[in-house]
């Protein structure tokens, strides 16, 4: 089992990596192949909107996303983790699911669903977190993962959202996070 996932945060080794690092090892643990990909070392572009995919269901744009095409493919498990940036998942998190158009002109226009019709969907882990308290701080995410998540073939089930979360390393002084995130990546692989 090959388990994907991918570091929405350009802060190295920070709050939502380090939660994303302890999903990985939880499913690693559990017998999986872990691969994470900290979308902000890509070097790419977004999404150009310039229809080179229409037909295909391959994007013409050569660049890193190149490598990550087949890893999302080819994943049987998808956990994305990133920080509240102005409300929503990091711009360089969200270049990366518009770079996925490609992977939805696959799927519905071309007919190439990534798990075979009747099957049961690639289970998915949704982990993110802010530095406020705002009752609404993860709502436009969601919505944006879920999309996501559809067009990818990805079951969306359990999601980890930590309020208060702000300094470097504040998710370590959390009294359940990491061990909440370790049982997800674990459940991942188990079931
Ligand atoms: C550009 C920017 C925008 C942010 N916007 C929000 C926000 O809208 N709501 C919030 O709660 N925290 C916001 N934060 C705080 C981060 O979500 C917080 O520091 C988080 O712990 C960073 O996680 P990381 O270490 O994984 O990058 C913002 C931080 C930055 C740098």
């Amino acid at each position: 089992m090959r388990v994907l996932g991918l570091a929405g945060s350009p802060r190295r080794g920070g709050n939502s990596e380090t939660l994303l690092d302890r999903a990985l090892a939880g499913a690693q643990e559990a017998g999986a192949e872990v691969e994470k990909v900290v979308v902000s070392r890509l070097k790419m572009r977004g999404c150009q909107h310039c229809d080179g995919c229409v037909g295909t269901g391959i994007c013409v744009v050569q660049d890193d996303m190149q490598s990550l095409y087949p890893q999302l493919r080819e994943m049987n498990a998808f956990v994305v983790a990133s920080p509240m940036f102005f409300m929503a998942i990091t711009s360089q998190l969200k270049a990366v699911f518009d770079r996925c158009q490609c992977l939805w002109v696959a799927k519905y226009e071309l007919g190439q669903p990534f798990v075979p019709e009747g099957s049961p969907k690639r289970p998915g882990l949704f982990m993110a977190l802010g530095g406020t308290r705002f009752k609404h701080l993860f709502e436009p995410s969601r919505v944006i993962v879920k999309s996501i998540f559809v067009s990818l073939d990805v079951a969306y089930g359990p999601e980890l959202f930590y309020r208060a979360i702000d300094k470097n390393g504040d998710i370590s002084q959390h009294p359940t996070a990491l061990d909440e995130a370790y049982a997800a990546g674990r459940r991942l692989v188990e079931g």
